[in-house]
């Protein structure tokens, strides 16, 4: 018999994020609840694994991090409220670590399919390591897969929300390895007008494409 081959429409950047309504260790939680924060909506593959109990060790120390950026922080796994609880409650107990923020138990994988966490090459049943960086009108700013032998990088994870708040606030884009107090990039000059404009503004350019400044 030929396989049933389902198409998996994956969200993208730019688009608005798939609404949800789910159980949570924090009860019933709909996205539009986070509507004018930012969120961070993270799944990890299962409960009481070893590199997703370093994660949510990770997340919990970055929390007021995230808190102090108006970022709120939303997890997601296919395990039930009663297994986040009991795992939550022994991270507390083993590691003095306490988990702060809710957790989705998506039995139903509703919020899992919407959002394209199952990646069936990697995992058939379990979610991979998905981080979807959502902004206060609830668009998809952001996208990170990582396997589900590799743990995350709070660094990074922090480090993307400065650059695109930054960017927000300042309409400018940002190099790479950029962090806070580096100098920022004009973005792309649209005429050749802007590009000679640009040359006299003081900036520092390379040339008319590559300009950087201070903020
Ligand atoms: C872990 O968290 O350690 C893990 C979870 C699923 C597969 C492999 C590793």
């Amino acid at each position: 018999m030929e396989e049933l081959k389902q198409e998996i429409r994956l969200p993208r950047i730019g688009d608005p994020a798939p609404d949800f309504e789910a159980v949570t260790t924090h009860g019933t939680i709909k996205l539009e609840d986070y509507k004018g924060s930012w969120l961070v909506l993270f799944s990890h593959p299962a409960d009481f694994t070893p590199v997703c109990t370093t994660e949510f060790m990770a997340f919990a120390e970055i929390y007021g991090e995230l808190q102090k950026r108006g970022v709120e922080l939303l997890g997601l796994s296919v395990d039930s409220v009663s297994s986040h609880i009991a795992w939550a409650r022994n991270i507390e107990e083993k590691a003095g670590v306490k988990i702060p923020f809710p957790i989705i138990a998506d039995l139903s994988k509703e919020v899992t399919l919407s959002y394209g966490m199952v990646h069936p090459g990697e995992s058939k049943t379990e979610t991979v390591r998905c981080v979807f960086i959502i902004d206060p009108n609830q668009i998809i700013r952001a996208i990170l897969y990582y396997p589900l032998t590799t743990g995350r990088n709070m660094a990074e994870i922090l480090r993307l929300i400065d650059a695109l708040q930054t960017t927000d606030q300042h309409g400018v884009a940002t190099p790479a390895n950029w962090k806070p107090g580096d100098m920022v990039v004009m973005p792309p000059p649209k005429t050749q007008e802007m590009a000679e404009e640009r040359l006299k503004q003081g900036y520092e350019c390379k040339d008319w494409y590559l300009c950087m400044k201070k903020l």
